[in-house]
């Protein structure tokens, strides 16, 4: 039965939270499965906007179930923040949040570190979230974390925690950090466990049997295929498997269960944190995109970096990913440019390269993008609901990335609100 993945297609914060929010009307469970409290995903509502970090974008459908997957890194105290910030909104998610046993824990040591590399790193930071994700799949990798099943079990929970810890302590002492406290760490992470843990499930097996029972899942991926820890521009990427794959791995269930991938992209392109993005713009159009799109991180408020639509990233982005379909969204945001250009290739001493692999983003030399102008439009779109409501230039854009991506575009979004959303396909929204 119908499992779809929502991936982003770009550097994140496509809107993957809002397509997520709205096609989950008709779905039965959606889980997240890869990052931690890096992301941040913005629903709106009737006017009312909620930003996640953790939770699944499902969580406003009072009969979705919402599971959070072992790909994920969760900081626990950040976990239930967020749950208490949603009750605050009237938003329960009593009896259908179930968190993996097996999703790794965020721990104090892990944020400390992670602020403290930044600030070491001068020129050559990442530009990380400083939420603690780094160091966390760091432990994760070195067979050495701690899991949130750890917390059903106190003498397991310390063992490890003192392995992890006695890992850390050189490397926070030689940043000039503070010297973790094990007692103070495992006293904490007591106290907030009786929350936790009854939370913790087999969340494989309850997406497994949702899909056996003929239910609809949607699979929620957080950053974006750029962003990936193999597939993106590296080392300038997160810690996570962000690409559709990822979805088997962080959720637990095999390729074969997925019946459909939908890569979300904006209608230009942005970035926050360092590393290459070779469409970059730095005059009054980028301000245009930044201010427009109110282009500021929702986790850390930075200014996002803007720039041209770069359809050579999302060729790549379509193989790397398998996309059967592209939501694209933030179309208004275009309204009243001067110019709009989108990027098809990049030259090379070989010729026209079509997608932006990352042996060209890794390259010494500054990469030289190839433009298409396209014909502008200064009619709002907000109010847009069909294609036809579209002035052409507008239609004509959508049609030139499909033609020039061979992806279909299966939903256009015109606004932030839930409700401006044109569905191309109304058939997405009732099979996912
Ligand atoms: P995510 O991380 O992929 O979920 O994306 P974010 O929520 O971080 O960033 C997307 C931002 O764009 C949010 O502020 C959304 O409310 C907003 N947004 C989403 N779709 C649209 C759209 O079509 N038009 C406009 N103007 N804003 C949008
Ligand atoms: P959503 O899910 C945009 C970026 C950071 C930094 C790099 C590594 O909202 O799309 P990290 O804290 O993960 O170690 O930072 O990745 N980054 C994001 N950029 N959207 C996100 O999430 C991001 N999560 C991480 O800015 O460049
Ligand atoms: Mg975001």
């Amino acid at each position: 039965m119908p499992a779809t993945v929502i991936v982003g297609a770009q550097w994140g914060d496509e809107g993957k939270g809002k397509v997520v929010d709205l096609l989950a009307e008709s779905a039965d469970v959606v889980v997240r499965y890869a990052g931690g409290p890096n992301a941040g995903h913005t629903l709106v509502v009737g006017g009312r906007k909620v930003v996640l970090r953790l939770v699944p974008s499902g969580a406003l459908h009072p009969h979705t179930l919402c599971l959070l997957g072992h790909g994920m890194v969760i900081d626990p105290a950040t976990l239930l923040e967020e749950l208490d910030a949603l009750e605050e909104l009237g938003v329960t998610l009593a009896g259908r949040l179930q968190l993996s046993r097996q999703a790794h824990l965020i721990l104090p040591y892990h944020v400390e570190l992670d602020v403290l590399r930044e600030r070491g790193a001068g020129a050559t930071a990442i530009g990380t979230t400083k939420r603690g994700i780094g160091p966390a799949y760091e432990d994760k990798v070195g067979r050495r974390g701690l899991r949130a099943g750890d917390l059903e079990h106190p003498t397991r929970l310390r063992a490890k925690l003192s392995e992890s810890l006695e890992h850390w302590r050189p490397s926070l002492s030689a940043l000039g950090g503070r010297a973790p406290d094990l007692d103070a760490i495992y006293e904490r992470l007591l106290a907030l466990a009786p929350r936790i843990v009854p939370l913790l499930d087999d969340i494989s097996h309850s997406l497994d049997v949702a899909l056996r029972e003929g239910k609809r899942a949607m699979l929620e991926g957080a950053q974006g295929t750029m962003l990936d820890i193999d597939c993106g521009t590296y080392p300038f990427v997160t810690s996570s498997s962000a690409v559709a794959g990822g979805a088997c791995t962080g959720a637990g269930i095999g390729p074969s269960r997925i019946d459909r991938v939908i890569g979300i992209t904006k209608a230009y392109t942005t970035r926050v944190g360092g590393g290459p993005f070779p469409t970059e713009l730095h005059d009054a159009r980028g301000e245009h995109l930044r201010t427009v799109g109110h282009e500021f991180g929702s986790v850390t408020g930075r200014p996002r970096r803007t720039g041209w639509l770069d359809l050579a990233a999302l060729r790549y982005a379509r193989r790397v990913n398998g996309l059967d379909g592209l939501a694209v969204t933030k179309l208004d945001v275009l309204t009243g440019l001067d110019r709009l250009l989108v990027c098809t290739g990049y030259r090379t001493p070989d010729g026209i390269a079509t997608e932006l692999t990352p042996d060209l983003t890794e390259a010494a030399t500054p990469l030289e993008p190839v433009h298409v102008e396209l014909t502008t439009w200064d009619e709002p779109l907000a109010t847009a609901r069909d294609l036809a409501d579209l002035p052409t230039a507008a239609r004509r854009y959508l049609s030139f990335i499909e033609e020039t991506t061979d992806i279909s575009v299966d939903l256009v979004s015109v606004g932030p609100d839930r409700d401006e959303t044109i569905l191309v396909r109304p058939c997405l929204a009732g099979h996912l």
